[in-house]
C-alpha cells in the first residue's frame, strides 16, 4: 500500500492569510483535507512545524511507515543541510514541493539545499504541486507492483 507523509515547514501554518497573492487563499487545514479527499485509496499523514528539528523528527519517523515523503520545507529548503541529511538518511523517496515557482522569485529561493537528496522538485503549481507528487508515488508504485 502507498503510504505518504506530507511534511510542511515554517510559516506554512499561516497559509490562507500569509501573502495570499503568492500562496493562495487555502488554509493548511483545507489543503490537507483536499489532499486526503483526493487520494482516498492511500494512507496520508500530514505534519507541520516551524521548527527545523521537528521536521527532521518527522522525516525520521516516516521511515517506520511511509513509502514516500512529500516535503515543503519552506525557507529551510534553501538552507538546511540538516534536512538534506535527514532525507538522505531514511531511504524513503522524497519529493520537494513548493506552492510558488521559486525560480521566478528572489535569487535566494533559486537554490535548494535538500533537492540533491530528493527524487525531484515540483514548484509553482499551488496545491497541485502536492497532488502531482502523490501521483508520481502512485504511478511508480503500480509500475513496480
Ligand atoms: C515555499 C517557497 C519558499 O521559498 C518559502 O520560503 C516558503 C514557501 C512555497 O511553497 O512556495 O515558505 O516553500
Amino acid at each position: 500500500m502507498t503510504t505518504i507523509s506530507i511534511i510542511n515547514g515554517p510559516n506554512l501554518n499561516l497559509l490562507g492569510e500569509r501573502e495570499p497573492t503568492i500562496y493562495g487563499s487555502l488554509s493548511l487545514e483545507d489543503l490537507n483535507k483536499e489532499i486526503i479527499a483526493k487520494f482516498p485509496q492511500i494512507e496520508i499523514r500530514t505534519f507541520q512545524s516551524n521548527i527545523e528539528g521537528e521536521l527532521i523528527d518527522a522525516i525520521q519517523d516516516a521511515r517506520k511507515w511511509a513509502s514516500g515523503i512529500v516535503i515543503n520545507a519552506g525557507a529551510y529548503s534553501h538552507s538546511s543541510h540538516a534536512i538534506h541529511d535527514a532525507i538522505k538518511g531514511v531511504k524513503v523517496p522524497c519529493i520537494e514541493v513548493h506552492l510558488s515557482n521559486v525560480h521566478a522569485r528572489e535569487s535566494f529561493r533559486h537554490h535548494s539545499a535538500i533537492l540533491p537528496a530528493c527524487v525531484g522538485l515540483i514548484s509553482g503549481f499551488g496545491k497541485y504541486s502536492y497532488f502531482l507528487a502523490i501521483e508520481y508515488f502512485l504511478a511508480s508504485a503500480s509500475k513496480s507492483a
